[in-house]
This record gives C-alpha cells, structure tokens and sequence, in this order.
C-alpha cells in the first residue's frame, strides 16, 4: 500500500480527520489490507499542529498522539522528557493518581489489587532504558510500507524508577503454571483498533531490571507516557512497554488478542521485498537490534572545511555495542570512532569521531556499529511487511565549502 494510494478517498479521509480517528487507524494501516487504512495514512502524514509540551517534535499523527524526535535533538545520553517520542495506537487515557490500582488475576496464588501508593511502597529500583518503536525507520524501506512513517527519531534514553515487576507479583504469588504475563493499559479500544494488550514470557517478567515505572527522569511519568503507572520491558523492542499499566494476568499460554497474535511479528526467515509471508513463518519481536544513529553533523547539512566530528548513539537492546566504525567516503573506508563513557545494560552508547576535510564538495559520513554477539549493522535492511526493525548503517550527506 502506498501513500499515493491513499490520496483518492477523499470523502472518507475528511470524515476521518474530523472525527480524530485517522492517526489511531494510520498507526495499524499495515495490519488491515483496505483502502480505508491508506486513506488515514495519508491525512496523518500531512499534519502541521504541535502537542503541548511536545512542540519541537514532528507530528506524525495528531490523534492519538504519535510524535518523533528530530534527529538534532538527540544529541544527550539522557532525552529530556519534553523530547522523548510517543507512540500510542489508541487515545490516552485521562488518568488519576489517586485510586489507581493495578488488577492481578490468573495463574497466582491470591489474585487481587495492589494500589499506587503499595507499590512506591516496595523497594525502588531504577532502570535505564533505550527505548524504540519497532517501526522506528519505517519510512525507509523500499517497497514502502504502510502505518506511521517513522524515520529516525522514535527513540530516546530515561531512567525509569519503579518497582520491580517481580516484587509486585511476590506479594500474589506466582503459580508454576505460569507461562506468560499479560499487561494491559487503561486505553481503551476504539473503532476497529483492538484493545492494546502485549503479554511478556515469565522469565523476562520476573528479571530484575523489569520494572513497573511511575517516575520518568525523576518526574511522575508524563500522561503521554503513561502516567501513573507503566512497565518497561528492558532492551525489548518499545511496544512491551506498557503505558497506563491498569491490569496484569499470568496465562498458561499466550495471550490470543490482535496486538499479540498478529501485530509485532517478524519474519523467521529471509523474504523477497513486498512478497507476502505466511503468519506460520512469523514468530514474536523481542530484542532490539544493533543500530546507530549519526546526530552530528546532520543530514544535508554544510561545513566548513577542517575539523568535521562525526557524533551519534549506537544501541544493541540486551546487548552491548562494542564497536562503531565511521567513514567518510561512503563506506569505501572506515575508522574506528571513540565510544562515549556513559553507559549503562539497556542503553545506547555515544561514539565520536574527527574527520580532516580539506577537499570542497558532497560526503557521505556513514556510521556502522557492532554488538558483544558479533552482530553488524547490514548493508541493506530486511524488507517485512510491516516495517519492523529497520537498523540498515546509518548515512548523512553533508557539504563541505570551499575555504
Ligand atoms: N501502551 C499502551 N497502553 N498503549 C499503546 O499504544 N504503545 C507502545 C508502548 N506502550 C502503547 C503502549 C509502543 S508501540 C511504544 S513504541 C511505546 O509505548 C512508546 O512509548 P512512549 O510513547 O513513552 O515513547
């Protein structure tokens, strides 16, 4: 599905804007196969409007808020909470601290409730994060893909201090029967977007660095983010991660709703570009992939001949970058760039490198980084049918002046 698809569908298309649904069903157009979802795709593309308290950031859909970070503003280990993306397929919920409280049910020993204050009662563990769309990058694959068109930006970097998930299920006892835990926000589904609903394997549940957040950077997490509770499911990709946490259930078996069963699956096997794949060869994203992304000099920008320093972040989910080349001729040759001091389990890692440019004319700066499993970014990316996982080296253009 294509975006010039989309521009026919007119009365339908301002039905939708009006009505704020064209961003929520634009988010999932990739999922439904009508020429309804194109239509929404392309008003959501087209938006100007800001977010209060999210102006400097590009709007990708108005309603539900789907917002990404310009590249020039990831330029701090930590992303300020003002800056941070947001994605939601469904409307934020209104929230409330006071009377929240989240529901555990299932394969537990005393299914009940446990209130806000309760868990800020446990013990606070705080977790820094990477956290990315899978769709993050998106926009660049070839065919094109339908749903948000993310491009670099729907990333960002907190710190998130909670409780842990495990010493909240403590206190319900987990049976052994346990396989999965489900975790379900107070958004509610709407139109024909299904309730958002992700389920996490147990063992990645009770790990110690998942927690349940309620501060983010040392504020109460931001209503956009989920506001007054959220889990964060370290190194996996960001849909785990559940905003407005309301409700928990341990299953035997996977969840069976739409956002576990059919969206945020991938490919297990190599797939020629467009070609469809059967929902049997497709198995659950989990861990981020090892990516980088150049956030100075930026893309289309021109400098001055001399000291030209190439700067980013390189990410890798539960793995550590152990290695990030530069080039400056295309990826003809490279350079091995200095990795930033800050670092912690789940986050990027900063690298810079100087470059002595003499010459006047166009250069393609590209960065390529590594993780502790031997993992490379790749030439060309994987083409899937719903964009997932684009983590191709990462590439500006840039001029350099005559002196
Ligand atoms: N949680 C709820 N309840 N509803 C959602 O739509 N979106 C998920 C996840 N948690 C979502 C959610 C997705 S797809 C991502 S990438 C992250 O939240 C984004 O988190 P952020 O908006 O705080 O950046």
């Amino acid at each position: 599905m294509s975006k010039q698809k989309g521009r026919g569908a007119f009365t339908r298309r301002s039905f939708l804007a009006a009505t704020g649904q064209a961003g929520a069903i634009a988010g999932l157009s990739h999922l439904f196969p009508s020429s309804f979802a194109a239509s929404a795709f392309a008003i959501a593309a087209q938006t100007t409007a800001t977010i209060k308290g999210k102006e400097r950031l590009i709007v990708r859909s108005l309603r539900p808020e789907d917002l990404e970070t310009p590249v020039a503003l990831l330029n701090s280990f930590i992303t300020p909470n003002d800056l941070f993306y947001v994605r939601h397929h469904l409307y934020a919920p209104r929230t409330e601290a006071a009377g929240w409280k989240l529901d555990v049910s299932g394969e537990v020993e005393r299914p009940g409730a446990i209130t806000l204050d309760e868990i800020r009662r446990l013990p606070r563990a705080t977790t820094t994060v990477t956290l990315e769309c899978a769709g993050n990058g998106r926009a660049f694959f070839d065919p094109p893909v339908a749903g948000i068109q993310w491009e670099k930006g729907a990333v960002g970097t907190a710190r998130w201090t909670g409780a842990r998930l495990s010493d909240v299920l403590k206190k319900f006892g987990v049976k052994s029967a346990a396989k999965y835990v489900v975790l379900d926000g107070a958004d509610k589904s709407f139109a024909k977007i299904p309730d958002f609903i992700r389920n996490v394997p147990v063992a990645k549940a009770l790990h110690p660095d998942t927690v349940i957040a309620y501060e983010m950077n040392g504020e109460p997490i931001p209503p956009l983010h989920g506001f007054p509770l959220r889990a964060i499911i370290p190194g996996w990709e960001g849909a785990y991660s559940v905003k407005w946490l309301a409700r928990i259930e341990l299953l035997d078996r996977e969840h069976d709703g739409f956002f576990v069963k059919t969206a945020y699956k991938y490919p297990t096997k190599r797939i020629a570009p467009g070609a469809a794949v059967d929902p049997k060869d497709m198995a659950p994203l989990t861990g981020l992939v090892v990516k980088s992304l150049i956030t100075a000099p930026l893309d289309n920008s021109t400098v001055k001949p001399g000291a030209v320093k190439i700067e980013g972040f390189a990410w890798a989910g539960e793995s550590d970058i152990v290695r990030v080349d530069v080039s400056l001729d295309g990826g003809a040759t490279w350079r091995e760039a200095a990795l930033g001091r800050e670092r912690e389990k789940y986050t990027w890692r900063g690298f810079s490198h100087e470059f002595r440019i003499t010459e006047p004319g166009h250069y393609t700066l590209m960065a390529r980084a590594a993780d502790a499993l031997g993992n490379v970014q790749p030439v060309e990316a994987m083409w899937n049918p719903s964009g997932y996982l684009w983590n191709v080296i990462d590439r500006v253009r840039i001029n350099v002046e005559a002196a």
